[in-house]
């Protein structure tokens, strides 16, 4: 066998290097033919075993990604997906069993199969900077880890710690690796690590297992106990008809311990049922629109590196805190010097948060100026405006800095929800416009919407695009259509709820029927969280704009009055205390129709933007529900959730309920368009 992604060369001392180096790809991956390559290579060493084995990458990226996902999607039976997977194990299972010492050299990552590649080495010597990354994020895409990994990661780490990575997906970086004694020798950089390698085979140190008192936490009687805890803990964040993978590594790890032949067999048998899943298949899909969305980019685009934002409010303070966090030269603008001081004491508590070494904590702080004078417009690549939402103040400011700006900068506005076209008219330039819609909190949401007005000039788009992701957000274009495709289609869910509640169902029983269907967050919690008089000014604009008649807003309408706005009043449809919202406890059930009003609600918009092209197609929509609204990942997004439970049948119940609650449940024209 000819070998095209790795290599196998031994050296003068008689130690054999395997280097992976898989053909075409930027990194490895365990895919079917380097499994084999590996397999056949490990034969040759068994034959003639060498004084020890270094497994290593030929890749600056990292050691290995993890398995190769792509193939994940062709499983057809859960037989053939167990097949595949003993074969895999098989592999894995002859590097524990060489006769001699094997290393596994990491530099970078080591995720899913990389790691559990790495846990069947007798030893791990690393290069410990922080792009030291050591994870199991199977879970994520409703699996576990398959090649021997729940069995060999309890081993050495103990089963709390390695249930912890295993159940959260969680990333081990750096330094941390090897206090967990997940590796046995960090090292100061890559030109060390052939070196480590070679000397722990040289001196054969007994290897690492997880300390007694660990091990005694997998001992046969006191498993139960355990597992019942954690697995209360995994209930309180997700049902297991959501999602069965986190229960499917409490119960692996509950009745075979991490010992003996069996535990393999039955993780084998349990990653095969697994795949097969509905949650999987979607979270595997998710993660293939989310690298679609990461991928895009308009040739010849440049990223900017200086922006402007103008509006310290609450989300131009929290954008230019977070573009100083991600390497930006920020400007900040308001009115007075009042409105700039709250964003940047924000901006101090971000990145205190999140950058641990002082010394980058004050570079990121020093990136981010206050600049009451506007200076900063003549330089930016960005001029970013999030004042109030009024396009007629839009309007007169752009149509003041735009002389100031540098030929070619773009002015990208955070409008929530007014078109593009009625703002360009103020620019010389109107190409330059283009929507950065970024979505509250901004530190937390990933998605951004890049909207495109008739006139918006496609380096615009370009720019906008390059910007949201060097800020490490998800670019989502659509047109300049009203609500553009979230807060539309959000709109029409929220609407229904606030319906439902004056119809008499207690909030807390509108919002545990979504929380039920796997929404993030309800839809009456979701109104506080955004503020109600932004819900009632997005909700307007939105149904006039579409010539719809305009919501009843009376309940709205009087808490605004009363200054009751949500969250950031402390009190809105809920009173909040420390963050969170006192709901009391809903004894009653929810109407029975409800789950379909709300989330068929959501859906007939939804499709409503898809006909009208919003954005390019379905998969977009379901992406930025997704990633946008706190749409379930494990339902695909509301298209393919749409299309799951049968096109027919969502439009039949559309029927029903337009005839029993009324027109606006009409089934939009674009469900012909899904077939
Ligand atoms: P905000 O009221 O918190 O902040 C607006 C800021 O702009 C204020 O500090 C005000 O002093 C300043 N400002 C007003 N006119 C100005 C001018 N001519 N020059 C300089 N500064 C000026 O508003 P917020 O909520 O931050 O919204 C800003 C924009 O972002 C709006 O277009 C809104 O629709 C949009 N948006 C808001 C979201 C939210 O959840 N609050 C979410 C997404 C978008």
């Amino acid at each position: 066998m000819t070998l095209r992604h790795c290599t196998l060369e031994t050296d003068a001392e008689g130690i054999a290097w395997l280097t992976l180096d898989k053909a075409d790809a930027s990194a490895n991956s365990l895919g079917s033919e380097m499994m084999q390559e590996a397999d056949e290579v490990l034969r040759r060493l068994e034959a003639a075993p060498p004084k020890g084995l270094v497994i290593r990458s030929g890749k600056r990226s990292g050691f290995v990604a993890g398995a190769d996902i792509n193939e994940f999607t062709s499983l057809q039976s859960v037989e053939q997906a167990e097949t595949l997977t003993r074969a895999g194990q098989a592999v894995i299972d002859r590097i524990e069993a060489l006769p001699c010492p094997t290393v596994a050299a990491i530099e970078g990552f080591a995720l899913g199969g990389g790691l559990e590649l790495a846990l069947a080495c007798t030893y791990r010597v690393a290069v410990g900077n922080d792009r030291l990354t050591l994870g199991f994020p199977e879970v994520l895409l409703g699996i576990h880890p398959g090649f021997g990994g729940t069995v060999r990661s309890v081993q050495l780490i103990g089963a709390p710690a390695a249930l912890d990575m295993m159940l959260t997906g969680r990333n081990i970086r750096g330094t941390k690796a090897l206090t967990m004694g997940l590796v046995d020798r960090l090292v100061d950089s890559a030109d060390q690590l052939a070196d480590a390698a070679r000397d722990i085979i040289r001196r054969r140190p007994a290897p690492r297992r997880a300390p007694f008192a660990q091990r005694l936490l997998s001992w046969g009687p006191v498993r139960p106990f355990i597992a019942k805890k954690v697995r209360a803990g995994i209930a309180r964040k997700a049902r297991q008809d959501h999602y069965p993978a986190p229960y499917a590594i409490v119960d692996l790890w509950q009745w075979y311990g991490a010992k003996g032949r069996a535990a393999y067999d039955a993780e084998a048998a349990s990653i095969a049922r697994l795949f097969l899943t509905p949650t999987s298949r979607n979270l595997v899909r998710v993660f293939f629109l989310q690298d679609a969305l990461k991928s895009q980019r308009i040739a010849g685009s440049r990223t900017p590196q200086r922006v402007h934002v103008i509006g310290a409010g609450v989300m131009g303070g929290d954008i230019a805190a977070w573009c100083a966090l991600r390497g930006l030269e920020v400007t900040l603008q308001d009115r007075a010097e009042e409105f700039i001081k709250p964003a940047l004491a924000r901006a101090t508590a971000l990145f205190e948060k999140r950058i641990k070494d002082p010394t980058k904590r004050g570079e990121a702080a020093a990136r981010l100026r206050a600049d009451l004078a506007g200076d900063g417009i003549a330089t930016a690549d960005v001029v970013i405006e999030a004042i109030v939402e009024n396009a007629e103040a839009k309007r007169a400011l752009y149509a003041k800095i735009e002389p100031q700006m540098q030929p070619g900068a773009v002015i990208a506005t955070n409008t929530s929800s007014i078109r593009l076209e009625d703002l360009s008219s103020a620019l010389a330039t109107p190409g330059r416009l283009v929507g950065l819609h970024f979505f509250n909190p901004v530190a937390q949401m990933p998605l951004i919407e890049i909207v495109q007005g008739e006139a918006t000039a496609t380096e615009s788009t370009g720019t906008a695009i390059a910007l949201a992701r060097r800020l490490d957000k998800f670019p989502l274009p659509c047109r300049s259509a009203p609500g553009f495709l979230v807060n539309r289609v959000l709109s029409a869910y929220m609407q229904e709820a606030m319906l439902a509640g004056r119809e008499g169902v207690p909030l807390p029983v509108i919002d545990a029927t979504a929380v039920d269907f796997g929404m993030a967050m309800g839809p009456v919690e979701l109104s506080d969280v955004v503020g109600l008089d932004i819900c009632r000014h997005v909700g307007g604009i939105v149904a006039g704009a579409l010539g719809r008649p305009l919501p009843d807003t009376r309940e709205l309408d009087e808490r605004i009055a009363a200054g009751k706005l949500g969250k950031k009043s402390g009190e809105g449809f809920y009173l909040w205390r420390d963050g969170k919202p006192v709901k009391d406890a809903a004894a009653e059930t929810a109407p029975f129709d409800l789950q379909d009003r709300l989330m068929l609600a959501l859906a007939n918009e939804a499709v409503a933007c898809l006909r009208e092209g919003v954005v390019a197609d379905a998969d977009k929509i379901d992406a930025g529900m997704i990633f946008g609204a706190g749409y379930p990942p494990f339902r695909g997004g509301p298209i393919k959730a749409a299309r799951d439970r049968g096109v027919a049948e969502c439009v039949q119940r559309l029927e029903a309920l337009a005839a029993k609650y009324g027109p606006r449940f009409k089934p939009d024209p674009g469900w012909s368009l899904l077939g």
